[in-house]
């Protein structure tokens, strides 16, 4: 057996799990869970007739690097969202979603025989951040979020040692679970020191397109236009239609940036055999060349969270993210002193609404979990469930009289 295999945390869900299956929730209240992130809107019709019309799709083997149209899309809309002009053929690659390239790029660019190969990630974060590391033989360091600065990542606190080690860098902006957007500075911090350190930026996107601000999230192949780094070196931006389209069934994004990590990607996955399939294929072609979908949806997302985010900070410390379908909530110190396993083994107990303890999706680190005493909550199902749940919500922090 490989013995990295080992290394491997259990998922954030699984230890959930764990917590609370001594708990009977409430039956006097029907289920509710915040706690999966899996979009929950409609598939748009474009996206499912597509499918339909292109079932022959499935008669032959798909082409790795993706349909040369397919390509062509993804290329079309990062020039309509980001303004940039990338080339088709050598510097994007279709990808069955970013889960799976995000963990196949760690292992295409780490090279494990290199003393100490190290991979910086956000803290919280995203799972597989970690597990594409540790398989690929290399060491995580966790960079806290900061909440006194929207959540932002402090890569300035990353030492000197640390980054002469670091081989590949993850940023997730829009951030799962903070909902936080990467400023153009740090941008330029991270390019200034990838250029001095020689490592790749694996940049997770995968949350643009719902946002709450009027400008949309700035992206990294756009940052790094504006920074006059055009060439894009060692930055691969990551891309999905899960969340923008609501297909997160139909695995599908597309990786974009340096021609040369693309092409070494592109011979990783050859022999990986990650091809989307053809009718997948077609279908992402409809769902990128229409803005529509994504408009209406969006719209879905804002009209949800103008009304549920306002009734949870009556008795939460939330406001409403930069972008994301999360709210990243801080739980009153009243209840078993802010702890957040507690809180949600509570609320399931007595209103039988799941949601995520945020220290279960991070890790100690300097000190401190970065998500301890905060909840995640995944505003993914119609209005009226998440509603129902915000009111439980607050029901159950008003039931629970401040001990003295
Ligand atoms: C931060 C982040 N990145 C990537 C993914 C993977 O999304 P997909 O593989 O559907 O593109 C998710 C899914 O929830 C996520 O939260």
């Amino acid at each position: 057996m490989n013995p990295l295999l080992g290394k491997l945390q259990p998922y954030p869900f699984e230890r959930l799990r764990a917590l609370t299956q001594e708990i009977r929730p409430n039956p006097a209240f029907k289920p509710i869970s915040l706690g999966i992130g899996e979009p929950k809107h409609a598939t748009p019709e474009l996206v499912l007739d597509a499918i339909r019309h292109s079932l022959g799709g499935l008669a032959g083997y798909p082409a790795t690097a993706g349909e040369p149209a397919l390509r062509q899309a993804c290329a079309d809309w990062l020039a309509r969202r980001y303004s940039v002009k990338l080339n088709a053929t050598s510097q994007v690659l279709s990808v069955n979603g970013t889960r799976e390239a995000l963990f196949a790029l760690a292992q295409t660019v780490i090279d494990p025989t290199r003393a100490g190969a190290t991979v910086v990630c956000p803290n919280p974060f995203y799972q597989i951040y970690e597990g594409a590391a540790l398989l690929a033989g290399a060491t995580p360091f966790f960079v806290n979020s900061d909440p006194q600065r929207n959540f932002a990542v402090d890569w300035s606190a990353v030492p000197h040692e640390v980054w002469v080690r670091t081989q590949l860098v993850y940023v997730c902006s829009p951030g799962n679970p903070t909902g936080a957007v990467m400023p153009l500075s740090e941008w330029k911090l991270l390019f200034e020191l990838s250029e001095r350190h020689g490592f790749v930026i694996a940049s997770d996107e995968c949350y643009s397109e719902i946002y709450f601000r009027d400008e949309p999230p700035l992206g990294s192949l756009q940052a790094a236009n504006a920074l006059g780094r055009s060439s894009y070196k060692n930055l691969i931006a990551l891309t999905s239609l899960s969340k923008r389209s609501n297909v997160p069934g139909m695995r599908s994004g597309f990786v974009a940036g340096d021609a040369a990590l693309i092409k070494q990607f592109l011979l990783y996955r050859t022999y990986h055999g990650s091809a989307m399939s053809g009718t997948f294929q077609q279908a992402s072609i409809a769902a990128w060349n229409d803005e529509a979908h994504v408009v209406a949806n969006r719209d879905k997302y804002r009209r949800k969270f103008a009304q549920v985010t306002p009734l949870l900070a009556e008795v939460l410390d939330v406001k409403l993210p930069d972008a994301g379908f999360y709210l990243w909530a801080g739980v009153p110190g009243h209840i078993n002193e802010g702890n957040d396993i507690a809180f949600a083994q509570g609320l399931l107990a007595q209103y039988n609404v799941t949601v995520l303890p945020g220290s279960l999706l991070a890790r100690d680190a300097h000190g401190i979990n970065p998500g301890s005493g905060r909840i995640r909550l995944a505003l993914v199902a119609e209005v009226d469930e998440c509603l129902e749940a915000a009111q439980r919500i607050v029901s159950f922090v008003r039931s629970v009289v401040p001990s003295r």
